[in-house]
């Protein structure tokens, strides 16, 4: 099996539980990745301080210091390609992302949300989960594309709903299969079992490019 350590640019917003989850996975000889930058839009988001206290590179860029979603896409480009990043993770990055940044990672973006994909995107996939009803939630980790958590599928994981949950104990359990689903997911990448269609196998509105992954 060939096995290449994985350059990676970890885009955060908040608590940074996803990024500390690489980190640790790294550090215990669980996942074979480097992480070359964290950039956070905000500058005082605990995932910042978490990539300090690991040594790990950080550069925060405010909205307000650019003029359009593009310009600061931009420079969250620039900066990624100058510290070595070819992956790049949406770990709680709380930003639309335009095609300034899909173009320049075609395919190697990756984002995990907290939903069984396509049910609830958007925001607060737990609380919408629990005000639905489902009996079964889960979290997904898939690859970025124009459409918001629309993109092609890597990874699901799935718990089950308890009758007393509420947003809030629904996204505590499925913060730990989140944090299990990306590392399985960058482990599996960092080992070449990540397979992406070029295109979807048929034409149609709801065929969609498929991901194979190797065991
Ligand atoms: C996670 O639930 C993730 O799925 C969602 O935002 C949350 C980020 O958590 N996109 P953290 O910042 O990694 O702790």
């Amino acid at each position: 099996m060939e096995v290449s350590t994985l350059k990676l640019g970890i885009l955060v917003s908040g608590r940074g539980s996803n990024l500390q989850a690489i980190i640790d996975a790294i550090r215990e000889e669980r996942l074979d990745a480097d992480i070359k930058l964290v950039v956070s839009n905000r500058s005082k988001a605990v995932a910042v301080e978490r990539a300090r206290a690991a040594n790990v590179p950080v550069q925060c860029f405010r909205a307000k210091d650019f003029s359009d979603r593009e310009c600061f896409d931009g420079a969250v480009v620039e900066a990624l390609q100058e510290a070595g990043a070819e992956w790049v993770i949406l770990a709680g990055f709380m930003r639309l992302i335009t095609p300034v940044l899909l173009n320049a990672f075609e395919d190697r973006i990756i984002n995990v949300h907290p939903s069984l994909l396509p049910a609830f995107p958007g925001l607060k996939a737990q609380e919408q989960a629990v005000q639905y009803g489902v009996k079964v939630a889960g979290c997904t980790v898939h690859f970025v594309d124009e459409a918001t958590d629309g993109g092609p599928v890597i990874g699901q994981r799935a718990i089950a709903v308890n009758d007393d949950d509420d947003a809030d104990s629904l996204a505590e359990r499925l913060l730990v299969e989140e944090h299990r689903l990306l590392v399985d997911v960058l482990a599996a990448l960092s080992e070449d079992r990540i397979e992406l269609d070029p295109q979807p196998p048929e034409s149609g509105t709801g065929s969609r490019r498929r991901v194979h992954v190797k065991r």
